[in-house]
């Protein structure tokens, strides 16, 4: 039963991650057609927005060593509209990769910790940013759409809480350096509610409206979907997740699985809030995915529904 609540958006935007955050963190390499049939169920089952892969080094995440050939697949099958499929560039090489391929929305990844820019992405905090301008610069001139992941933005396993104001001092240089929005990552699951609503509050008060800024929640201690709706509270529209609650971070062990775009769809039909999704269909694609990685998904909404039989 749909029950509207007039204090949420009329409208979500999901920005699906499975295949990117999702596959990243798989122990076996998943076949890159297998990554490319992933994509196009989850576009087929009407998510607007698939990020489909990382130009990083395949040193530091061998999962995604075929980039180039996962995009000129989707390429040749769904043509001109593979190129905006967004895909993540940590610097100005994973830029040169992915203007090759004509993709026109690029993600950069930094952390609002020093010691996850370290592990992360072998910089400094400081270093990062360094590494961030000429790429944000680059695929800004080039016409790409820019956004911002901000990593480990309510807790860092090895730094602990992590303050507000850092937070937000981070993301504001981020955008400063021209990227179009911000993703605000719960890396490591440890965020509860309140705490999402006074981080979105303190954008606000630096001078980043909501609009902007688009939230990231990864399940770990079970907060992802109460965060999710305190997102929604505050007024946040674009909400990131994974099919099958997939994912994790290799460099962040702490990482499980992403919030389940399945947990989120059903809570978002039941507030009567539009998202454009077959929850059916997706289901289905989470299921097939299951099978392929050999172990049922985590999502409670996947197990409900596959176990009724759709
Ligand atoms: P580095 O070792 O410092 O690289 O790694 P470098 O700049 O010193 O370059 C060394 C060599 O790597 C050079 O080659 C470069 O060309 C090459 P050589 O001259 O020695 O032959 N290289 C590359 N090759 C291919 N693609 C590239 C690239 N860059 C350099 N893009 C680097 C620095 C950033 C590359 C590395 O640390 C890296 O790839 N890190 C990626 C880590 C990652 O992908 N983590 C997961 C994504 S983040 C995440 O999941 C969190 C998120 O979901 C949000 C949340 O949950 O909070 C987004
Ligand atoms: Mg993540």
């Amino acid at each position: 039963m749909t029950v509207r609540d007039p204090a949420l958006p009329e409208r979500v935007t999901i920005w699906e991650v499975g295949p990117r955050d999702g596959l990243q963190n798989e122990s076996a390499l998943v076949p890159t057609e297998v990554k490319a049939e992933f994509c196009r169920r989850l576009l087929a089952a009407g998510l607007p927005v698939v990020e489909a892969t990382s130009f990083v080094h395949p040193r530091w995440v061998p999962q995604l060593a075929d980039a180039a050939e996962l995009l000129s697949t989707l390429t040749a099958d769904l043509g001109d509209a593979a190129r905006d499929l967004p895909v993540l560039v940590p610097n100005e090489r994973g830029l040169d990769r992915a203007l090759e391929l004509g993709c026109r929305h690029v993600a950069i990844f930094g952390s609002a910790t020093e010691t996850f820019a370290q592990r992360n992405l072998n910089r400094s905090l400081e270093g990062q940013l360094a590494m961030f301008e000429p790429t944000v610069r680059r695929a800004r001139d080039a016409g790409l759409e820019v956004r911002a992941y901000v990593s480990m933005c309510f807790g860092d396993p090895w730094e602990g809480a992590v303050p507000v104001e850092q937070v937000v001092a981070v993301g504001r240089r981020l955008l400063d350096l021209g990227a179009d929005r911000l993703s605000i990552g719960d890396t490591i699951g440890v965020g509860t509610a309140a705490h999402v609503t006074a981080l979105v509050e303190a954008f606000g008060a630096a001078g980043v409206p909501v609009e902007r800024l688009a939230m990231h929640f990864h399940d770990t201690y079970g907060q992802a979907l109460a965060n999710a709706h305190a997102a929604l509270r505050a007024g946040v529209t674009t909400l990131d997740a994974s099919a099958g609650g997939l994912g994790g971070c290799p460099y962040a062990h702490s990482a499980t699985g992403n919030l389940a775009t399945e947990d989120l769809v059903w809570l978002l039909e039941g507030l009567g809030i539009e998202h454009g999704v077959d929850l059916d269909a997706l289901v289905a694609t989470s299921t097939w995915m299951a099978a392929h990685l050999g172990r049922p998904s985590p999502s409670a909404v996947v197990r409900a529904l596959a176990q009724s039989g759709g």
